[in-house]
C-alpha cells in the first residue's frame, strides 16, 4: 500500500478513507496523530498494529464538538465544562468516566474512562465533522520513537502501513497535549503539555502533577507512562541547566565518535565546539526548544555516525515541564551535570 499525502483541500477524500475503515494520519497543533474511526473496532485494532503499540495503552478520542463528548461521557463535571470553555480547541486532553459500553475496549484499554481531546487545528476538525465520527489518534510514530511534528516524519515511520496523511505543514507546539484526569475526586495531570499546571489551576484551583515513571509490574495510572519513549538510536543525555558548556565541549573533544549537540542559539554562539560535534539549534527560548525537540532527535537519527546526543535542559516549570518530561524520557534518565 502506497501512503497517499492528502492536501488540506482533500478533506472529503480523507474522510471517505476514514469511513471505509482505513487509517489516515492527521495534523494537530501538538503532533501528528494516527487517525481511525473510534467507533470501528477493526480500524482501531489496526492502529495498534501499525504503530507497534502495546494494546493495554488506551487511545485519545479526538472530537470536533462538546456534543460528541456527551455521546460517550457518563457525565461532564462542572470543572471539565469550565476547562473546555477556556482551553478547547487546544492542547488539553481530559479524562472522563464513560457510559459503559459506549466505546470499545480497544479504545479504552479496558478502562472505565476515556481521554477526550478537541485539537486546535481546523483541517482536522473539518475531517472529524466530515467523517461524522470521533477519531482515535495516538501520535503517528513507530512506538518508542520521537513523536512526529511534520507529515514527512509520519511518512518516514508509517509509509506503506497506512492509507494516507493529511499534510498541514509543521505542528505549532511540538509536544503532545496535557493529559488531565478528571475521572476521580482529585484532578491530576498525568502528562504535562502546553496547557500548564498554572493555566489549569487558574480555572479549577489546586491540582497534582503526577508523571512519574512506573515499574513494569505496576498498573500505571496513565498506561503510556511505563514504556520506553521518544528514544532515537543514539543515547541521549540531558545537559542540566547549570552546566558549564565549555566543560561539555572539552568532554566531547575526547570522544572517538561524532556527538550530536542540541542547544540554544546563545549556547552554540558562546561555546567553541570541536570538529566531531554535530550542532542542531533549538532556537532562543523554551517555546522554540519545545517546537524543535522531536525534529532534532529525528534529525540525528538520520546520521548513524552519531552515537551520543547531548540536549540542553531547561528549568521544569510552565512549558519547561512538558519539554523536560519528553527530554528526560528520551534520555531514559541519563544526565550531564558538569558544574563550573
Ligand atoms: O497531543 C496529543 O495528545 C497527541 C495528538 C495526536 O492529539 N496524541 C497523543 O496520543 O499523544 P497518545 O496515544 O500518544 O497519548 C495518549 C496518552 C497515553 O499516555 C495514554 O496512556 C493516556 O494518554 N491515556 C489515554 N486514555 C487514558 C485513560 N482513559 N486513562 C489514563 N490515561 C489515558
Ligand atoms: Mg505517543
Amino acid at each position: 500500500m502506497e501512503t497517499k499525502i492528502f492536501s488540506t483541500n482533500e478533506i472529503k477524500e480523507a474522510a471517505e478513507a476514514i469511513n471505509a475503515g482505513k487509517l489516515v494520519a492527521f495534523p494537530t497543533e501538538t503532533v501528528y496523530g494516527l487517525g481511525a474511526d473510534a467507533t470501528n473496532e477493526t480500524a482501531v485494532k489496526q492502529v495498534y498494529a501499525a504503530k507497534g503499540r502495546p494494546s493495554d495503552n488506551p487511545l485519545i478520542v479526538h472530537v470536533s464538538s462538546v456534543t460528541m463528548v456527551e455521546q460517550y461521557a457518563a457525565e461532564i463535571p462542572d470543572q471539565a465544562r469550565a476547562l473546555m470553555a477556556k482551553f478547547w480547541p487546544g492542547s488539553l486532553t481530559i479524562i472522563l468516566k464513560i457510559k459503559p459500553g459506549s466505546l470499545s475496549k480497544t479504545v479504552t484499554g479496558g478502562l472505565t474512562t476515556a481521554a477526550f481531546r478537541f485539537p486546535a487545528c481546523q483541517p482536522t476538525l473539518d475531517l472529524i465533522s466530515t467523517a461524522g465520527v470521533p477519531l482515535v489518534g495516538p501520535s503517528a510514530n513507530t512506538s518508542g520513537k520521537p513523536s512526529p511534528t511534520t507529515a514527512q516524519h509520519v511518512y518516514h515511520d508509517l509509509n506503506g502501513k497506512i492509507a494516507g496523511i493529511l499534510d498541514n505543514g509543521p505542528t505549532k507546539v511540538g509536544v503532545e497535549s496535557t493529559v488531565l484526569d478528571l475521572s476521580t475526586d482529585q484532578p491530576v495531570i498525568l502528562r504535562p503539555g502546553a496547557v500548564t499546571k498554572a493555566d489549569i489551576e487558574a480555572v479549577i484551583g489546586s491540582i497534582e502533577l503526577n508523571h512519574r515513571k512506573v515499574k513494569a509490574n505496576e498498573i500505571p495510572k496513565a498506561p503510556g507512562m511505563k514504556y520506553k519513549h521518544y528514544a532515537p538510536n543514539a543515547q541521549v543525555y540531558v545537559v542540566d541547566p547549570a552546566t558549564d558548556w565549555q566543560m561539555v565541549s572539552e568532554w566531547v573533544a575526547k570522544q572517538p565518535e561524532q556527538v550530536g549537540i542540541m542547544a540554544k542559539n546563545s549556547t552554540l554562539k558562546t561555546t567553541k565546539f570541536p570538529a566531531n560535534a554535530v550542532l542542531f539549534s533549538i532556537g532562543d527560548d523554551i517555546k522554540s526548544a519545545t517546537h524543535l525537540l522531536f525534529d532534532g532527535l529525528r534529525e540525528f537519527d538520520n546520521q548513524p555516525a552519531i552515537k551520543i546526543i547531548l540536549a540542553q535542559g531547561f528549568v521544569a516549570t510552565g512549558l519547561g515541564a512538558a519539554y523536560m518530561n519528553r527530554l528526560n524520557k528520551s534520555a531514559g534518565g541519563c544526565h550531564f551535570d558538569f558544574k563550573a
